[in-house]
């Protein structure tokens, strides 16, 4: 393990170390799972552009911010905020990590449905495919032990491998596991681009049509800005805090952002295709959204899709991956918190934090229909029913949006400015900051929190909580 001469602290082994960990955790279930049926059900062109204008304005801002807390301070988000700006902004890092804690306790029951659509593609492919009956998903979701089986599976794996530490752990399985990745999504895409419909795809996803626009999906937009890269919470600093001197903040955060956004759309360039590809589109979508990725695409794999049957469990091992390399960031926020705040051994401290982890996955795990007192708690209104839902609203549309919000106006208002301008570099031969350096000053001062700001109040302001 390579350790800093300093304070003993672990750090990525190798340059792409970090780039690899992070996209790792920005890359998940939020590009695949969440970002097409969102997309979706905004009705495409329109939500795409104002999401990555969010990304570009807010979320490469704020990464950048996170990180170079994180790398200054060598700590990760509670000690980090208590050592640049002391009891009142460390509330900031807590705030990250109860979001943390709330997101990867619903995140890991859904990256568990990812284990049972690989055996099902598994079983397909080795006999014939076999429509299943309707209604079947819902019974799988409301089969409490079995959702709280699979999810506690993914947790055991992400524990096992958080447990192994930084360089053991977490950098060798996302050095294996994101080249993997990346040429699975690349082998889709080129098989999709041969399909008919891929103009409809593109026009969907690419024309915007704001009359067709729900103000909503501005929220939703914004906070699952903040969701895909893995913002407002304390990931990207805790990653952060690993990383070498050496590295260049901007451009590992341009990377990361770049990556993770053309990732969610090749996933909805997949999708879609494979969807628009089906005679009764509408049909086949309609009615589970959510399930999109997990009913609608296998039965259009192995119906529609030339070499689908060969396709579908290598895609569903794809999402397991994906899914594991955020679980591993989500889990490692409140075990380096652990490690950092009470010295405890890392060993112990996964062992701890995964047991407060399965706490909330045990809710949501029966919340899906299993036990009905927890699939009807409503808070957020129609759609968002259920604990599951409505964990999930809070965290990615609230607390994460809540969370960046502080971190922006600390490192913009509150920092040292010097600090920044060390820690980030980007400086002119003369000395003199680069105009990107100006840029992302001034989208970390004024455009990021006024543009959050204006999202909550509209939200609040209209009462529209959904
Ligand atoms: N970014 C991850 C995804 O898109 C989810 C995540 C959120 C991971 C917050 C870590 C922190 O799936």
């Amino acid at each position: 393990m390579s350790l800093s001469p300093s304070n003993q602290r672990a750090h990525w082994g190798s340059r792409i170390g970090f780039i690899l960990a992070a996209t790792g955790s920005a890359v998940g279930l939020g590009n695949l799972w969440k970002f097409p049926y969102i997309t979706w059900h905004n009705n495409g062109g329109a939500f795409v552009l104002v999401y990555l204008i969010a990304v570009l304005i807010i979320g490469w801002p704020i990464m950048m911010a996170e990180i170079l807390i994180g790398r200054h301070t060598q700590a990760s988000a509670v000690p980090a905020f208590e050592k640049l700006g002391g009891k009142w902004w460390s509330l900031v890092g807590w705030l990250g990590v109860a979001t943390g804690w709330v997101i990867l306790g619903y995140y890991a029951v859904i990256a568990g449905w990812t284990i049972s659509s690989f055996i099902s593609c598994i079983q397909w492919s080795f006999t014939e495919y076999q429509e299943p009956a309707p209604g079947a998903f819902g019974e799988f979701l409301s089969n409490g032990p079995l959702q709280l089986l699979l999810s506690t599976l993914f947790l055991g794996a992400t524990m096992l491998i958080v447990w192994r530490g930084i360089n053991k752990g977490i950098e060798r399985a996302t050095k294996v596991l994101m080249p993997i990745l990346l040429a699975i999504i690349g082998y889709l895409v080129i098989s999709v681009l041969f399909l008919p419909s891929i103009g409809r795809t593109f026009e969907f996803l690419f024309t915007p049509n704001f009359a067709a626009f729900p103000a909503s999906g501005v929220l939703e937009a914004v906070g699952h800005a903040f969701f895909t890269l893995s913002l407002g919470m304390g990931a990207m600093l805790t990653y952060g805090s690993y990383m070498s001197r050496k590295e260049s903040i901007a451009k590992s955060a341009a990377m990361v952002v770049l990556l993770d956004s053309v990732i969610a759309l090749c996933a909805c360039i997949i999708m879609f295709t494979i969807i628009f590809a089906a005679p009764d589109v509408e049909k086949t979508v309609s009615g589970s959204t959510i399930g999109m990725l997990f009913i609608t695409v296998p039965r259009l794999l192995y119906t529609e899709i030339p070499l689908g049957s060969f396709i579908a469990p290598i895609f569903y091992i794809l999402v397991a991956f994906a899914a594991l390399s955020s679980t591993i960031s989500l889990l490692e926020v409140l075990v380096a918190l652990l490690i950092d705040k009470l010295k405890l051994a890392r060993a112990k401290a996964t062992l701890i934090a995964g047991g407060a982890v399965f706490l909330i996955s045990f809710c949501c795990a029966f919340s899906l229909g299993g036990l009905s007192f927890l699939s009807d708690f409503t808070f957020f209104g129609e759609g968002k029913e259920g604990i599951l839902s409505t964990l999930d609203h809070l965290a990615a549309n609230w607390m994460l949006p809540v969370g960046g919000l502080f971190i922006t106006l600390f490192v913009g208002w509150v920092l040292d400015r010097k600090i920044s301008d060390a820690e980030v570099g980007m400086r002119n031969a003369d000395g003199s900051p680069t105009i990107m350096y100006n840029i992302f000053r001034f989208c970390l001062r004024f455009t990021a929190p006024v543009a959050i700001l204006a999202v909550i109040i509209a939200v609040i302001w209209g009462k529209d909580f959904s």
